[in-house]
């Protein structure tokens, strides 16, 4: 089956559980509350893992609840039709997901006092880590060749659009009192710091020795061992189990085993002129 995509506002979705009625409802329709957090990133910029660990966060270190209740159920993707029903069900407070850039996330965020957590995770790691998964993943086109795939990339031609109109968009809001930003590199270097900082961000007070059992639980290993949040539970329809897993390295700088010198190069000019000016420097800067 041969993935298809929609382009909704001149952004590129998957056809598959996406649609342009469900957008517009999310952008213009949906009702943000004030308890809402939302947990919101670029594809494989560590979703999964900030889901995690909002989960235990609001759990108080509590594996019961990410070992019992399935991840899209506990911090369903507003995105889609299936995801958007989930949180129009959900009784406050809700967690919710999104990958959606700035300009198509609902517009009622702006007047309430609902909480954007950003997870941003180098780019050359999130490409190398999207043309896996797009093996993977029926919804996602097969990419031909690396070399195609980065072009793809680096024009914004892939699902979810551009990762740089994604990350300036949203890294605008920098300083706003609702938004919080952290990396994926920041959560491995330091997960116990990152869990503490996001605590102090969601108002949450919990003990050291629930902050470990937080970063214990959302662990590379712990979520691959856990059906509840490793994606095998994803029907056939969507996936196949044979091509790759969610968690496959669970690392930084895997772009260097597969990204030659050229490609790294080029990425480096188109990223050059794309992030000057942001005014923010990152790890992998
Ligand atoms: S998705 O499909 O867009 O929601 O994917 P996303 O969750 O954003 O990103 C998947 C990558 O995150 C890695 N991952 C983790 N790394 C470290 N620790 C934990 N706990 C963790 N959970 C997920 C996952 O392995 C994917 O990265 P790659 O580089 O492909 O391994």
């Amino acid at each position: 089956m041969a993935a298809e995509y929609l382009t909704h506002k001149g952004v590129l979705f998957p056809g598959l559980n996406y649609s342009p009625e469900t957008l517009s409802y999310v952008e213009n329709k949906f009702q943000v509350r004030d308890d809402d957090v939302f947990n919101v990133t670029y594809p494989k910029s560590g979703t999964n893992w900030m889901l995690e660990i909002l989960s235990l966060i609001r759990c108080e270190g509590d594996p019961g609840w990410v070992r019992s209740v399935l991840n899209w159920d506990r911090a369903p993707w507003i995105d889609n039709q299936t995801g958007l029903e989930a949180a129009l069900k959900y009784p406050s407070p809700r967690l919710l997901t999104s990958h959606l850039p700035l300009q198509l996330f609902p517009k009622s965020w702006q007047h309430s006092k609902a909480k954007v957590i950003y997870t941003l995770r180098c780019p050359k790691d999130v490409l190398v880590s999207l043309y896996h998964f797009s093996h993977f993943m029926h919804i996602f086109k097969v990419p031909s060749s690396m070399d195609s795939f980065l072009e793809d990339f680096l024009s914004g031609n892939v699902p979810f659009g551009s990762w740089f109109d994604h990350v300036t968009g949203w890294m605008g809001l920098k300083g706003n009192e609702n938004f919080f930003f952290i990396t994926y590199e920041e959560l491995q270097q330091d997960p116990g710091g990152s869990v503490r900082r996001i605590c102090r961000f969601l108002g949450k007070e919990l003990s050291e020795e629930q902050v470990a059992s937080v970063v214990e639980n959302a662990s590379f290993q712990s979520m691959k061992g856990n059906q509840m949040s490793n994606f095998s539970q994803i029907p056939d329809t969507y996936v196949n189990h044979e091509k790759g897993e969610l968690l496959r390295k669970g690392i930084c700088k895997d772009w260097k085993n597969h990204l030659s010198q050229v490609q790294s190069q080029r990425f480096d000019t188109v990223y050059q002129e794309r992030m000057q000016g942001l005014g923010t420097t990152f790890t992998w800067d």
